[in-house]
């Protein structure tokens, strides 16, 4: 399978056969790498409300008619502009056509742009062409990702580390050692001067630990073996 960065913390993960974006910040991203409608996929998850995660999910799913899976109340937001929605709640596991989708808790915030409840915030587990990848969605550091490391062998985590709003360098390096992931690769920074951190930094201490790390380029794709 192969995960492309497309900036923020929006991800094209796709097994050669189905599509899926993740949190498709992509409009008023001063680091996209694309315009929202080059982008064809099957499937958008989404972490939780914030404009920056909802993003251009309204556009490109009425033009690809894509899935749009979500935790409840941010999935019956969505529903109003007809998209096609697949509410879950955290805690909960369903099996689509790529694989499985289960989203895990995030402390953390979920409002729409009018400040609308949207919500819990959520991480998601996706399983995907054998591979179980952990976006963990805009959070803060929390000892239970010991628990999503145990239940489930993480071969790629994404944690933010840009702080301010989430984890910022030194407690992701933690959330990673919880985690015990295969790959680690940063997200959610740079992007706002609020949220600036260097991810080599990051990285040379996750490695310093014995993770392994990838700081991706935007619009850069990797295949995860
Ligand atoms: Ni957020
Ligand atoms: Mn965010």
């Amino acid at each position: 399978m192969t995960i492309q960065y497309l900036g923020h913390s929006c991800f094209l993960l796709s097994d050669g056969k189905q599509v899926i974006l993740i949190d498709p910040f992509i409009t008023g991203n001063p680091n996209a790498p694309c315009s929202a409608d080059s982008i064809d996929t099957d499937y958008i998850i989404l972490t939780h409300g914030h404009g920056d995660h909802i993003g251009d999910t309204i556009s490109i799913a009425s033009r690809c008619n894509s899935t749009v899976i979500a935790v409840n109340e941010l999935g019956l937001y969505l529903s109003e502009f007809g998209l096609i929605v697949h509410r879950m709640h955290i805690g909960g596991a369903y099996f689509f056509e790529f694989g499985r989708v289960k989203f895990t808790i995030a402390h953390h915030g979920s409002s729409n742009n009018e400040g609308k409840y949207m919500g819990e915030p959520a991480g998601v587990v996706i399983t995907i062409g054998n591979k179980k990848i952990y976006h963990c969605g805009d959070t803060g550091l929390f000892l239970d990702m010991k628990l999503i490391g145990e239940i489930d062998e993480i071969d790629v985590m994404m944690p933010p580390i840009g702080d301010n709003f989430t984890m910022g360098i030194d407690d992701a390096v933690r959330a990673v050692e919880f985690v015990k992931p295969k790959l680690v690769i940063p997200m959610h920074y740079n992007t706002f001067p609020v949220i600036k951190a260097d991810p080599y930094k990051f990285k040379e201490k996750a490695e310093k630990n014995n993770f392994k790390c990838k700081v991706m380029d935007f619009g850069e794709i990797i295949e995860v073996l």
